[in-house]
């Protein structure tokens, strides 16, 4: 595996296999890597004929009082597990590299970004938009993956992809969850082991919802009532949001009769934790 840390790096790396029409994969992520991460990086090894990781804490996708100073950072256990995977090229740049003095551009994806966890956090997504797209425009890859775990991040990407006109494939994957339901995030590491359990509510009122749907039930405000009482109910646990939204445009729905996701954020001690699921079709659609 080479590592690499500025832009010229990872162009003349990848200036052979380009030329020989390989197809490049390229996962960006901040490190700290967990089995989540490296599911995106499988993906990208069995779909591209070089796969490029990235690993760089985004300093402008984090707002005022958050946890970019505390950030997980340890570059040498993240670049032994993706050398052991196979990965060609870890893309590791410096904050001036990224973001010289002098760089005045961002990228503002509207609206997708002002909703949900925008709204909480906002200028976050202006944040990962501007990084995605100086990224994409470093390796210049076929195939981008992100995990539906961020699944607002992962449509805003989609959609600055779209807007841009810029000719990668975005692709999305599955969700990886630990035993007890959890999804797997870098900052679970942050929570004590009675939060941990708490934290698993989330998991727990998207499964209800999901059994929920399937027994017929396909009013959204409901659903998204029941979720909240669930979630609310859990000890420490304080709630930001749990919507029932359309899968693409993020924008809520009052009845499962299209594409639909469960979305949920909140707050576990200090820890803010997001989860989601893709809804079924709703059994009543489904029993005419
Ligand atoms: P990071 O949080 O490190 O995540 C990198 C990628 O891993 C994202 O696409 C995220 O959705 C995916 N991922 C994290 N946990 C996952 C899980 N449990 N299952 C599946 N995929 C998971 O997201 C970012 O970094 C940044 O915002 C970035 C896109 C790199 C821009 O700075």
């Amino acid at each position: 595996m080479e590592q690499v840390v500025s832009a010229e790096e990872v162009r003349g790396a990848l200036a052979r296999p380009r030329m020989e029409g390989r197809t490049i994969g390229f996962v960006p992520t901040m490190g700290a890597l967990h089995e989540g991460h490296l599911s995106l990086v499988r993906a990208s090894l069995a779909q591209a004929d070089v796969t490029v990781v990235s690993v760089f804490v985004n300093p402008t996708q984090f707002g005022p009082g958050e946890d970019f100073a505390a950030y997980p950072r340890d570059i040498e256990a993240d670049a032994a597990l993706l050398a052991a995977e196979g990965v060609d090229v870890l893309f590791v740049p410096t904050v001036p590299g990224m973001y010289p003095p002098d760089a005045s551009t961002t990228v503002d994806p509207g609206s997708i970004g002002t909703v949900w966890c925008g709204a909480a956090r906002p200028g976050h997504f202006t944040g990962v938009a501007t990084v995605v797209v100086k990224l994409l425009g470093i390796v210049g890859p076929d195939l981008a993956f992100f995990g539906e775990k961020d699944y607002q991040q992962l449509k805003v990407v989609q959609h600055v992809v779209r807007d841009l006109d810029i000719g990668t494939r975005v692709v999305g994957c599955p969700i990886v969850r630990d035993r007890d339901g959890l999804a797997l995030s870098s900052r679970n590491r942050y929570l004590t082991s009675d939060e941990r359990g708490h934290g698993t509510v989330l998991h727990r009122a998207l499964s209800a919802l999901v059994e929920s749907v399937r027994a017929g039930n396909a009013d959204a405000p409901m659903l998204e009532r029941d979720m909240a009482r669930m979630i609310e109910s859990e000890e420490g646990v304080t709630l930001e949001y749990a919507s029932v939204v359309d899968s693409d445009n993020l924008e809520r729905v009052t009845t499962i009769d299209r594409p639909a996701r469960a979305i949920v954020a909140a707050r576990v001690g200090s820890t803010r934790l997001i989860d989601n699921v893709q809804v079924p079709a709703s059994g009543a659609c489904d029993n005419g």
